[in-house]
């Protein structure tokens, strides 16, 4: 099989796929259907300083095409998360990136300072952008230069290893979003965030969801987020975790084209998780069907294309 092996924040990754942050929870369901070892990196669900019981239901509707999920950050809070839950990924034998989340930059800086010093991770992902949750006084999904204060308050407290910023695709100029972590020390970037939906029942006329709004993921959105990726890889170097419709090894080889670096899959991990066993095997088969020994030959192959499109 092609070697899949990937390059990103610095560390090797056994291939390119990753288990986004929330679908699949806190990895113990999905640790006992899949051998984890396949995927490149595991996201934990996002983590707050306090612990959080999540929206009222309901909470899931599916779309069809997609779904509609309005979970609201539901987590046991950093401290329980830290001493309980992550040591359980050691077994697990992939690289783990950890997601915060929090209302104030006092908590993001709390959080990440305690996770200075704790072992059993590799990346710090900040979701800087839920859409199931009241923002508080200041957001940072609205807000690019709050975005940049919070990135900078982590990298404050946070040095031991690489910040990746996950940005919502309606945080508007995403440029400018960009520039600001960038600037304020973003190690990389989630690109990106579920958009916001509703949807209706038309015989009550009322909303299927108790919160009305909820993240949606689809993979209709996905040519969406190429396009986005596609303009954010012309704003920053850093490395690039596709998120937004994904489901096969080809949309791997197709968010690599336009610009990631290592692609996540959300939805799928819940719905479908032992596809995520077949993905890294189709992928080495589609590599060695475009006659490429490994992921890195592909990837020169992209970069040499891209320059010569300059
Ligand atoms: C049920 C559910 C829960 C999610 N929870 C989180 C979360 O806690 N933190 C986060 O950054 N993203 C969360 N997301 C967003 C996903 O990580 C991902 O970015 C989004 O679903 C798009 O990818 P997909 O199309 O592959 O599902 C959640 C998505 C879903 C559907």
């Amino acid at each position: 099989m092609a070697d899949l092996m990937t390059m990103a924040f610095g560390m090797e990754f056994s291939s390119p796929v990753v288990v986004s942050s929330g679908p699949a929870g806190f990895g113990s369901e999905l640790a006992e259907m899949i051998d984890m070892s396949c995927v490149g990196a595991f996201t934990f669900k996002s983590v707050t300083r306090e612990e959080r019981k999540g929206n009222q239901p309901p909470r899931i509707v599916d779309c069809g095409y997609g779904m509609l999920a309005s979970i609201g950050l539901q987590n046991p809070g950093i401290e329980n998360f830290i001493s309980d839950i992550l040591p359980q990924s050691r077994e697990w034998n992939t690289r783990i990136i950890v997601s915060i989340a929090a209302f104030n930059l006092e908590d993001f800086g709390y959080m990440s300072s305690i996770l200075n010093t704790v072992e059993d991770f590799d990346v710090l992902e900040l979701n800087l952008s839920c859409p199931n949750v009241e923002a508080g006084k200041e957001d940072p999904v609205t807000d690019p230069e709050y975005a940049g204060t919070v990135v900078a308050r982590v990298k404050d407290g946070f040095k031991t290893r690489p910040v990746t910023v996950k940005l919502s695709p309606e945080s508007s100029p995403t440029e400018l979003f960009l520039k600001k972590c960038e600037d304020s020390g973003a190690d990389g970037f989630t690109l990106f965030n579920a958009f916001h939906g509703a949807r209706f029942d038309v015989d009550t006329g009322k909303p299927f969801l108790k919160r009305v709004d909820g993240a949606y993921t689809s993979p209709a959105l996905k040519p969406l987020i190429l396009r986005k990726i596609h303009l954010a890889r012309q704003i920053t170097s850093k490395p690039i975790i596709a998120s937004g419709g994904t489901s096969t090894a080809e949309d791997i080889l197709e968010y690599m084209s336009s610009g990631a670096d290592l692609v996540s899959f959300g939805l799928i991990s819940a719905i479908e998780p032992e596809l995520l066993m077949d993905i890294p095997g189709h992928l080495g088969q589609l590599l060695k069907a475009r006659g490429y020994e490994s992921l890195s030959d592909y990837r020169s192959f992209l970069a040499e294309t891209t320059k010569s499109n300059l």
